[in-house]
C-alpha cells in the first residue's frame, strides 16, 4: 500500500503530518542554517533557540504556574518509576500508589528500594478493567505523595478526573498517553511525567512538569544523572540531550495550539472514541475490555469470540491499511489507540471493518 495508513499504534505513535512534513524540510537545512536538526551542537545557538521554542510551546499548550519547572529527561517513562521515589520518596516513609495496570505495577515494584508503598486502590481483581474510585480508595495515613496513571494504554482506562491527594500529600501523574488530549490544570499536581511516543512526539525524551521546590534537591544522596534537579536546573540540557525530541516535541505542542488547544483536542478525541464505543454498544459480536464508566479516549480495547478472531480480524484489518490493532500481549485482543493526530476517518474505517468482518465471521463465532 502507498501513501498514509490508518495507524492505531499504542507508541510510538501517529504524528501530525504538517510536523512531520516540517522535520523533512528541516532534516537538511534548519532556520537556514546549512545544518540539519540532527547535526546541531546542543549547546549552540540554534539548539538555544529549539529548546527555547519547546519551553514556549509547551507553557502555549496550557497555563504552568510559574512554581513549576519544565524539562525533560532520557530512559523513558520507565525509568521515572524509580526516579520519582528516589527522588522524592524519604527513607520510611509512604507513599500511596493506585494500581490500574502494567505501567502503576512497574512504578509500584520500585517503591520498596527507597520507602513504603501503600496500594490505595487496586483494579487487579477484575482484570484492570476499572479504575478505583470512591470507597475503594483507602490512602495510607500520611503518604508523601499519591501516584497514578492518568491512561492505562493497556487496558483502555482513563482516570476521569484526578483523585484527590490527601491533606500534606501532592499527586504525581503517570501521564505518558493523555498528556494533552484534554484540558488540565497544572497546579492540581506536584509531578507530571509522560513519554513523548505517544502524544508528544518521538520515543526517547520524557516530558517532565514539577513544582519547582519539589525538584531542588533529591530527598537522599543520588548519582547525579538521577537527580531531577540537575535536569531542571539546565533546561534538559546537563548532558547531551535527545535533540530531535526537544525539536519534534515542540513542534507537536505548537501544533496543538495551532489546532486550537486543549478543548479542541478533548472534542475530537472524544468523539473519535465515541464512533468506536458507541459501535461497540450497539452488536454482541465484540467483547469490550474496559468498563463503561473509565473507558479512555485515547486507547479502545476489544475482543473477537475467539483468539484465533483476534488473529483473523488484526490480519485482515492490516490488509485493510488498518495497521497495529494487535492488543497487548498481556491482555490479547485488539487496541485501537487514537491520540491527538489520529484522524477521525480513521475510527469511522475501523467501525466500517468491524461491521463487515463481525458479519462474516459470525458463523465461526457461534459454533466455536
Ligand atoms: C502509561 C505508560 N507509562 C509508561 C510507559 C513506558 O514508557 P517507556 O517505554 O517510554 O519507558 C508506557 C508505554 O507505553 C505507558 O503507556
Amino acid at each position: 500500500m502507498s501513501g498514509r495508513v490508518y495507524n492505531f499504534s499504542a507508541g510510538p505513535a501517529v504524528l501530525p503530518k504538517p510536523v512531520l512534513e516540517q522535520a523533512r524540510k528541516d532534516m537538511v537545512d534548519v532556520f537556514g542554517s546549512g545544518l540539519s536538526v540532527l547535526e546541531l551542537s546542543h549547546r549552540g545557538k540554534e539548539f538555544d533557540r529549539i529548546t527555547a521554542e519547546t519551553l514556549e510551546a509547551c507553557h502555549g499548550v496550557t497555563s504552568i504556574p510559574d512554581d513549576y519547572a519544565v524539562f525533560w529527561m532520557q530512559g523513558g517513562a520507565t525509568s521515572q518509576c524509580y526516579f520519582v521515589p528516589a527522588n522524592l520518596l524519604p527513607e520510611g516513609r509512604t507513599a500511596d500508589y493506585f494500581q490500574t495496570g502494567k505501567w502503576a505495577n512497574d512504578s509500584i515494584k520500585e517503591v520498596p528500594l527507597y520507602g513504603n508503598c501503600h496500594i490505595c486502590g487496586s483494579g487487579k481483581d477484575n482484570a484492570y478493567r476499572t479504575i478505583p474510585t470512591g470507597d475503594a480508595v483507602q490512602y495510607s495515613k500520611n503518604p508523601v505523595y499519591v501516584q497514578f496513571t492518568s491512561n492505562n494504554t493497556i487496558m483502555g482506562t482513563e482516570f476521569q478526573s484526578e483523585p484527590d491527594a490527601p491533606a500534606g500529600s501532592y499527586l504525581v501523574c503517570d501521564a505518558s498517553s493523555n498528556i494533552f488530549s484534554k484540558p488540565i490544570d497544572i497546579s492540581k499536581y506536584g509531578l507530571i511525567y509522560a513519554g513523548a511516543q505517544k502524544n508528544l512526539g518521538p520515543a526517547g525524551i520524557t516530558l517532565l512538569i514539577a513544582r519547582k521546590s519539589l525538584v531542588e534537591e533529591p530527598v537522599r544522596p543520588l548519582p547525579t544523572m538521577a537527580q531531577y534537579c540537575q535536569h531542571a536546573k539546565k533546561e534538559g540540557r546537563y548532558n547531551t540531550p535527545p535533540t530531535f525530541g526537544v525539536y519534534l516535541m515542540g513542534r507537536v505542542m505548537k501544533w496543538i495550539t495551532d489546532e486550537g488547544g486543549l478543548d479542541v483536542m478533548e472534542a475530537r478525541n472524544k468523539a473519535r472514541a465515541k464512533i468506536v464505543y458507541d459501535f461497540l454498544d450497539s452488536q454482541d459480536f465484540y467483547i469490550p475490555h474496559a468498563n463503561k464508566i473509565c473507558r479512555s479516549n485515547m486507547n479502545v480495547t476489544f475482543k473477537c469470540p475467539t483468539p484465533d478472531l483476534d488473529a483473523a480480524f488484526v490480519a485482515g484489518a492490516t490488509a485493510e491499511g488498518l495497521r497495529e490493532l494487535k492488543g497487548h500481549r498481556s491482555i490479547g485482543g485488539m487496541r485501537a489507540s487514537m491520540y491527538n493526530a489520529f484522524p477521525t476517518e480513521g475510527a469511522e474505517a475501523l467501525v466500517s471493518f468491524m461491521k463487515s468482518f463481525a458479519l462474516n465471521h459470525t458463523n465461526a463465532a457461534t459454533t466455536r
